[in-house]
């Protein structure tokens, strides 16, 4: 089986004679109203790939369901997706014009090339539309996980069904807009910023060490910001949330992973020798001088950058009654959803047409208003991106990612209710998390240690479900850390002290188990 790396997330695997793409992004107007773009530059691949028999897209990000790709190719090209509670997902690649869509279910094998076969593995929470692919052929298996943050358990669970997994390509640059876009002084940033990219390092390590690979890729990001407005950006990849392949590898290198390779665009590794054949394409390109790489790839994607702007003018009417009326909606879907935000929201629309208007979630206070006072949290963006937001051409979490907003909350606390009434703002796939939250999970308890005290916790984290035997950490001050997404409980109530989230089942108990020692079932 060959790999060959399509530049980003992307990854074409070659058998037989015959091609898979998996997630392949080549836009040259890159993704998320182009502010993303891939990093380094793999435009020179438009003109040389053949076309595929077979595409596989992992989730609905635009930087891996690309309409302008997908619309290039045949018509009658299968393209695999999994099956999600939305149909986002699919109704994205029906924009690009293709219809032979296959949707699958999760674990279900399918033959996508003769003598291939892949199956979907999504994050356990319906909460997270995100999945890895494992691909195998008789000889070899690649697990190619991209954005999904899987479990350990789920990981030990791919390895019970493949036996043994050649290749694990995984994400060292999350997709996300936090800490930048958030009002932090640069202090605040940077510091944040730096346990971002740590936190995400320690998910890579301990997914390596369930999933036991024989070679490490990261790959899937991070993007290239070319708009000057977001150039600033870029800066993520020096210490930020967005390391390059190359520092992602150097700290696994550090931590005495010596398995870790990585790929530029049009490189192709053969998984059964682990040669690596290099695109000459690279010769004379080193990240370390990335700052002239992407002024001069800046230059170059300038009229591309202004086309897609002036798809977005600034509007000529007031847009107060249209918000009104998308909030006052929105408010109806779910009250288990609005009982969880809980706060009222401020948006600071900026610009012709713009407004101040706050949508408030609390019981007492329900409803949409112009009156600012009380928020907790705050988005403030230019008017001319609204209209495309309201009337669902941009879903709201393909808006956040592009970076242009600006945003605010006090206290400092993630509302991930917030984010995902927006990023879903569809009645059925909100039910879908609820029935997955409301579904008993809180019986099986393990006993923690923190200093010299011992507490009885749900094995299962309440946000989205994760391992706390695997993946939980005791900080000082009785606290646990749930490293799936970082959410932190006070042992003593079980409260979550940075996000809003369920609160996870505690209470103290006598004696001295140990945390891994004393699973009580
Ligand atoms: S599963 Fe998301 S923080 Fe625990």
């Amino acid at each position: 089986m060959l790999v060959t790396s399509l530049g980003h997330a992307g990854l074409q695997i070659e058998y037989q004679g015959t091609r898979l793409q998996m997630d392949p992004w080549l836009s040259p107007t890159g993704a998320f109203q182009a502010s993303w773009f891939q990093w380094p530059d793999n435009s020179h691949l438009i003109d040389q790939l053949e076309m595929p028999h077979a595409v596989a897209i992992s989730h609905e990000h635009l930087d891996h369901v690309d309409a302008w790709w997908l619309g290039r190719l045949p018509r009658v090209t299968p393209v695999y997706v999994p099956r999600y509670p939305l149909s986002t997902l699919r109704e994205k690649v029906l924009a690009s014009g293709q219809t032979n869509i296959r949707e699958v279910e999760a674990w279900t094998d399918v033959e996508v090339l003769p003598g291939i076969q892949l199956f979907f593995v999504p994050e356990r929470s319906p909460m997270n539309h995100d999945s890895a692919m494992v691909v195998r052929s008789q000889a070899s298996v690649l697990l190619n996980a991209n954005d999904a943050r899987l479990c350990p358990l789920q990981l030990h669970e791919i390895r019970a069904k493949v036996g043994h997994i050649d290749l694990l390509a995984l994400q060292g640059a999350g997709a996300s807009w936090y800490p930048m876009v958030y009002q932090y002084s640069n202090e605040q940033k940077k510091r944040l910023s730096y346990r971002k990219r740590m936190a995400k390092f320690a998910y890579v390590v301990q997914a390596v060490r369930a999933a036991e690979p024989d070679l490490v890729l990261p790959f899937a990001g991070p993007p290239a910001f070319l708009d000057t407005e977001l150039f600033h950006l870029n800066n993520e990849m020096k210490e930020g949330i967005f390391p390059d392949h190359e520092q992602v590898a150097a700290w696994m290198q550090g931590q005495g992973y010596n398995n870790v390779r990585f790929l530029f665009p049009g490189d192709q590794l053969d998984l059964r020798t682990r040669a690596i054949a290099r695109d000459p394409h690279w010769e004379n390109f080193s990240y370390a001088e990335r700052d002239f790489y992407l002024s001069a790839y800046a230059d170059r994607r300038r009229d591309q950058i202004a086309a897609v702007k002036a798809e977005f003018p600034n509007p000529d009417y007031d847009l107060w009654t249209s918000f009104n009326i998308y909030f006052e909606k929105l408010l109806t879907f779910s009250p288990y959803f609005n009982q969880r935000i809980g706060m009222k929201v401020g948006f600071e629309i900026t610009g012709p047409g713009g407004f101040n208007g706050a949508v408030d979630f609390r019981d007492d206070s329900f409803g949409v208003s112009r009156d600012l006072n009380g928020i907790e949290y705050k988005y403030t963006f230019e008017s001319r991106w609204l209209p495309a937001i309201l009337d669902q051409r941009i879903p709201w979490e393909d808006f956040l990612l592009s970076c242009r907003i600006q945003a605010w909350r006090e206290p400092d606390v993630y509302n991930d209710y917030l984010l995902g009434l927006l990023k879903f703002a569809d009645p059925q796939a909100l039910a879908a998390v609820e029935a997955w939250e409301r579904t008993p999970r809180g019986e099986e308890t393990i006993m923690v240690r923190s200093g010299a005290r011992t507490f009885e916790v749900q094995r299962f984290c309440p946000h989205a479900g994760q391992d706390l035997l695997e993946v939980g950490e005791i900080l000082p001050g009785d606290v646990i850390r749930c490293n799936g997404h970082h959410f932190e409980f006070d042992l003593v109530s079980g409260t979550c002290t940075n996000g809003k989230t369920e609160a996870l089942t505690t209470h103290l108990a006598s004696g001295t188990t140990s945390k891994r020692a004393a699973k009580v079932p």
